[in-house]
């Protein structure tokens, strides 16, 4: 198998394009793709200031390692949740990585630690407030994304995920037809509100196969395993099928996730995160200050809730 562009011997071949690549022409391929989710989805320009959610995942750390490349002001966040092995072989990683960005790019790293704020780790705290873990962990997530972004004054926030993440949880969206959702799932998601920082997606026209041979070809030393509380999810399940139908007919995940897309951008040329309806209700959390639709944002009041349960 030789590549597409340069004819020499290639190390991966893309069914979805009908294409193979040496290890030089598939970095070109990956920055590529990365460009055009910016350019295409308005995403962010040279001069702006980016703050990537880092997990110590494949996705994160190449997203970061892309935007540095391209050459953007890219600096990253990490939430250590406190989910015993597996946050510290992450946030090992993730260390090790931003130590050789900072010292070739001038990056920086913010931390996190769910236990220092909430005096337990993720999975703890879930059960002593009598909440899902994974659910408590996205409060927490969005929360902290969007608090370090506004309070150290990005200008967006990227995260990671991939062609893959985007088409299971679309798949999940219309299995269950949440039109409110899909609405606010496209790829670039504007500032919208006072104190919610734009958030953007700029791996989405890339899978979680080409995002791993990346990482590897380029020897970005993430954490492989998954995060243990998402064994057995829908998402993992929807990704499943997708790749099955995937494997039969090469570029099925593609048609289906830009596909939507495409007609989203039919219906609405300027996607917003809010429904108008959503827009008139917020104000800031009597406590925090962030955008919320209550009195008290819900970050708040599991942190009110941690408080009188949590042992000191
Ligand atoms: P996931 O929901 O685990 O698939 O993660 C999706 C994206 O969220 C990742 O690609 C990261 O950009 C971000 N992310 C997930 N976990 C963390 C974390 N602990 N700290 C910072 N960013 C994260
Ligand atoms: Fe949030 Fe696993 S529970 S990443
Ligand atoms: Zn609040």
């Amino acid at each position: 198998m030789n590549c597409t562009k340069c004819k020499t011997k290639a190390v991966i071949g893309l069914p979805r394009h009908n294409a193979a690549f040496c290890k030089g022409c598939f970095n070109g391929f990956v920055h590529d793709q990365v460009a055009r989710a910016i350019k295409s989805e308005w995403m962010f320009g040279k001069e702006e200031r980016i703050l990537v959610a880092v997990s110590g995942g494949k996705d994160s750390l190449a997203l970061w390692d892309i935007l540095l490349k391209l050459g953007y002001r890219a600096d990253a966040l990490y939430v250590n949740l406190g989910i015993g092995a597996y946050s510290e072989q992450s946030h090992a990683k993730v260390t090790k990585f931003a130590e050789a960005v900072a010292a070739t790019h001038g990056a920086k790293l913010h931390l996190h630690t769910v236990e220092q704020e909430a005096g337990a780790g993720i999975k703890e705290l879930a059960m002593l407030i009598h909440r899902p873990t994974c659910s408590t962990c996205g409060t927490i997530k969005r929360y902290q994304f969007n608090r370090v972004a506004i309070e150290q004054e990005y200008d967006v926030m990227a995260t990671g995920h991939n062609l893959d993440d985007e088409a299971a949880r679309l798949l999940g969206n219309v299995l269950h037809w949440q039109e409110e959702y899909l609405d606010k799932q496209g790829p670039s998601l504007p500032a919208s509100v006072a104190g919610f920082a734009k958030k953007v997606k700029p791996l989405y026209r890339l899978s979680e196969r080409e995002l791993a041979a990346y990482a590897v070809l380029n020897r970005i030393d993430y954490i492989v395993e998954e995060c243990p509380m998402a064994k057995g999810s829908k998402t993992l399940q929807y990704k499943e099928v997708l790749n099955r139908l995937e494997t039969e007919s090469p570029g099925t995940k593609q048609t289906f996730y830009w596909g939507f897309l495409d007609k989203q951008k039919k219906k609405q040329p300027t996607a917003t995160t809010m429904t108008e309806k959503d827009r008139a209700v917020l104000h800031p959390c009597t406590s925090c200050s962030q955008p919320t639709t209550a009195e008290v944002c819900s970050y708040c009041k599991m942190m009110a809730r941690a408080k009188t349960v949590v042992p000191q």
